[in-house]
């Protein structure tokens, strides 16, 4: 499976005329290897040249690693601490033989640190961004990372439920997400969370990125939570809105029910040959034909994987078309400044003929604390 990885990159490197890719710490080494390294003041590169063994540049704490989980031969150099990392990737400048070819590199993701140390090590190196290479790549997933998938929206699923009989009105936002995050490792996620859950209330939850606050959750508010849960660094993102048991604004079960319809339009939306722009279209069609349109601020989805924001973009001009196996999040949310805000999100997957939710958590609107 990585072999084949490898050969899909090195096809695709050497159709744009690349001689070689490198990969720092994080979700495309993984991809590539299978091998987890922290990003770290101690640089860990990954080279994948067209042809030739790859080769990897870390500290010395990973040999062991890299000795007994390379899923194929891998040439390596480690440094310690007290030697820093210069010569080691020297010797792997040696060991590469790139010459004046032509290296892409995570334009993203590389930090200056490692860049500087290419820079030094290779004779001439053109240094360029590779990042769409990595990103094809893992836009369409296999049968086990579906599955590694499906498995972290049922963590992040479970958490939910063991979160919601705990919550009051009294309570904070903060202590809300302290009960989701406990309740999400208790369920098995990795301890590396995909991201802080967002626990936004009343008008907090009018902000789509609102931060965690000590604001005091109201009866007849409307309570947004945002989380997510990882299985082998795959990831769930998800969204629901409640609402806090008390007198509700006729105006916020409103919109409530135009975003459950535009999330519903958006799946429905999606299949293998669409494009992404098209599923867009489809949900945000639901919110302005019920006259909140203005109040959809954001693209309806993005996709998900080894990281939270992957592609494909799920954008009203993204004409890139679905092909099945691809995961992305359907989200859309409606937004009223000062009042509050519903976004619904559930994470799917393309088909061979349509789309499926890997999450199964209910829409309907739910009263808690009460
Ligand atoms: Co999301």
């Amino acid at each position: 499976m990585y072999l084949t990885r490898l050969n899909r990159l090195r096809a695709a490197l050497a159709a744009a005329n690349l001689d070689c890719a490198a990969a720092i710490a994080g979700p495309n080494l993984y991809y590539l290897t299978g091998l987890s390294f922290h990003l770290s003041e101690r640089p860990t590169v990954g080279f994948f040249p067209v042809s030739g063994d790859p080769v990897l540049v870390a500290g010395s704490l990973e040999e062991s690693k890299i000795t007994g989980g390379a899923p194929y031969p891998v040439r390596h150099f480690v440094y310690t601490d007290a030697d820093g990392p210069g010569a080691a990737f020297r010797e792997a400048a040696l060991a590469l033989k790139l010459g004046k070819g032509r290296l892409g590199v995570e334009g993203r993701r590389m930090r200056v640190m490692e860049l500087h140390l290419l820079e030094e090590s290779f004779a001439n190196p053109t240094v360029e961004p590779a990042e769409e290479f990595f990103a094809a790549l893992r836009m369409t997933k296999d049968e086990m990372e579906i599955g590694y998938m499906r498995q972290a929206v049922q963590i992040a699923e479970r958490a939910l439920a063991a979160t919601l009989p705990k919550i009051r009105a009294g309570m904070t936002e903060r202590e809300v997400a302290a009960e989701l995050v406990v309740q999400t490792l208790r369920a098995g996620s990795d301890a590396d969370l995909p991201f802080a859950p967002i626990v936004a209330s009343g008008p907090n939850a009018a902000l789509p990125h609102a931060f965690v606050t000590d604001r005091v959750i109201q009866p007849g508010d409307l309570l947004t939570l945002d989380w997510g849960a990882a299985t082998r660094g795959y990831f769930a993102d998800l969204t629901r809105t409640f609402a806090v048991g008390g007198e509700m604004d006729p105006e916020l079960k409103k919109i409530y029910e135009l975003v459950k319809g535009a999330n519903a339009a958006g799946k429905a939306a999606a299949r293998p040959g669409v494009t992404c722009a098209s599923v867009d279209a489809a949900a945000r069609k639901v919110i302005a034909d019920g006259g909140y349109g203005e109040f959809f601020v954001h693209r309806l989805g993005h996709g998900l994987g080894l990281e939270g924001h992957e592609d494909p973009s799920m954008h009203g001009r993204n004409e890139m078309r679905l092909e099945a196996g691809m995961t992305f999040t359907v989200e859309p949310g409606i937004y009223l400044p000062g009042k509050g805000g519903v976004r619904i999100e559930d994470d799917v997957v393309v088909t061979a003929n349509g789309c499926e939710s890997l999450s199964t958590y209910p829409r309907e609107l739910q009263i808690i604390g009460v």
